[in-house]
Order: structure tokens, then C-alpha cells, then sequence
């Protein structure tokens, strides 16, 4: 993950779209999608769904539609089938031994991150695999951004968040005696950036703010 500190609002929103422009710059430069296909129109969703075998499954009596992958993402076909290679040629234990199945399964992971850094476009050094939301926000929180703090230090949250991006951050804020602030959301679920500028201010430390809701839908790359 990369992290860095903003000061203000106008360098916060340079630095997102650029990050936005770069990330979506690595999606575009891969094969399997074209500038146009952005479009919710032009996506051939029945494509993209025969890719998912468990989509296929009928649940009582309706087609599955799946809307809760914060919490658990469906997989795939092509993730399906390389996990169970992997555990039928390579399954070891990775970066902790010497033999030939050490070797496979330590490429494998390893090959993975180069691929994750690639998508995202971040340096592989700083991909760190975790088991999920709260875990990674929880590594952050008291990793990176609790020795920052101050009394009276501030962190801005949007209305928006799930308890994983905010428990955490409550916690830190106990133990240091900072200060949450909470960006307020209109009423289709987008934030409202007037409101979410005024939070800024000389104590603000960290931003947290979720890429796309997975109950309204709100998309903050757009
Ligand atoms: C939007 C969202 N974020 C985060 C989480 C927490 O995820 P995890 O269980 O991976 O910590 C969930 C789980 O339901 C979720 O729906």
C-alpha cells in the first residue's frame, strides 16, 4: 500500500486523480478490456458472469445476483482453477524452507504480488497480502499512522464507511486523544465535497475513505 500525508483538500484531490489516472492507465494497458467497454452499456455482463461457475447456481429458484463481496468476493473460474493446482503441485511452505515445493509455492506467491503491484500500480515491496478489510485497516491504523498522532490530531472519515473502516480508527483515536471527523454524504449517497473541504484543517492527518460502497454503490473513482 502506498500511504502519504495531505495538507489540504487541493492536494489531496491532485493526488487522487492522479492515482485514479495511473491505476486505471495499468487496467487499460491489459487485454481483456477496452476504453469503451468502461461503459455500464458496452460491458458484455453475461460474459464476465459465465466466468463465475457459483453464478450459475440457483438459489430458491432465482438466478444469483451478488452484491456483498466487501465481505466475500466470489472467485472466478481462472482463481479456481489456480488454487487447486496450487494445492495439487506446489502447496508449501512459502519463504520458510528449501526444498523443491518451497521453491514452487514461494514463486507462486511472490509472482502474484509482482502482478498485484502491476494492477494497482505500486512497487512490489509494498504489497502486504492480509485476510481482509479489518485486518489491513487495523495494520495501517496502528502501524503507520498511530505514531503520527497527537492530541487534538484529527482523522476524516466519510458517512459512508463499514465498522472495518471505523472501529479501528476510533481505537487509535482513544489511545492518542485524536479526533475523527465525518465527511457528509448527500442524499444519492455521493459525498459532499464542499463539506468534506471544510474538514480540512492544519490537524488533519490521515484520510480514509472507501473506494466504492457496497450498499449504496457510491463510486469515489468518478
Ligand atoms: C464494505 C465492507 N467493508 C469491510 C468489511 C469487513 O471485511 P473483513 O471481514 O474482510 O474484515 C465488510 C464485511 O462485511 C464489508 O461489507
Amino acid at each position: 500500500m502506498n500511504i502519504m500525508i495531505i495538507n489540504s483538500f487541493s492536494e489531496h484531490e491532485k493526488i487522487i486523480s492522479e492515482l485514479y489516472a495511473e491505476e486505471k492507465r495499468n487496467f487499460l494497458s491489459q487485454n481483456f478490456f477496452s476504453p469503451n467497454q468502461f461503459s455500464p452499456n458496452s460491458i458484455d455482463v453475461e460474459k464476465i458472469r459465465a466466468d463465475f461457475p457459483i453464478l450459475s447456481e440457483k438459489i430458491n429458484g432465482y438466478d444469483l445476483v451478488w452484491f456483498d463481496n466487501g465481505a466475500t468476493t466470489q472467485k472466478p473460474r481462472q482463481v479456481i482453477e489456480r488454487i487447486k493446482y496450487f494445492y495439487e503441485h506446489e502447496n508449501s511452505n512459502i519463504h520458510r524452507a528449501a526444498h523443491e515445493l518451497a521453491a514452487r509455492s514461494t514463486e507462486a506467491y511472490e509472482n502474484a504480488r509482482k502482478k498485484t503491484a502491476a494492477f494497482i500500480g505500486a512497487d512490489t515491496d509494498n504489497i502486504i497480502f492480509v485476510r481482509g478489510t479489518t485486518e489491513g485497516i487495523n495494520l495501517v491504523a496502528n502501524s503507520y499512522v498511530k505514531p503520527l498522532l497527537t492530541p487534538g490530531d484529527e482523522i476524516i472519515l466519510s458517512m459512508l464507511e463499514h465498522h472495518a473502516n471505523i472501529v479501528p480508527w476510533q481505537l487509535i483515536a482513544k489511545e492518542t486523544g485524536a479526533v475523527i471527523r465525518v465527511a457528509p454524504v448527500d442524499e444519492t449517497g455521493q459525498i459532499i465535497l464542499s463539506e468534506y473541504e471544510e474538514l480540512f484543517s492544519p490537524r488533519t492527518k490521515f484520510v480514509s475513505v472507501t473506494h466504492v460502497s457496497n450498499a449504496l454503490g457510491t463510486n469515489h473513482a468518478n
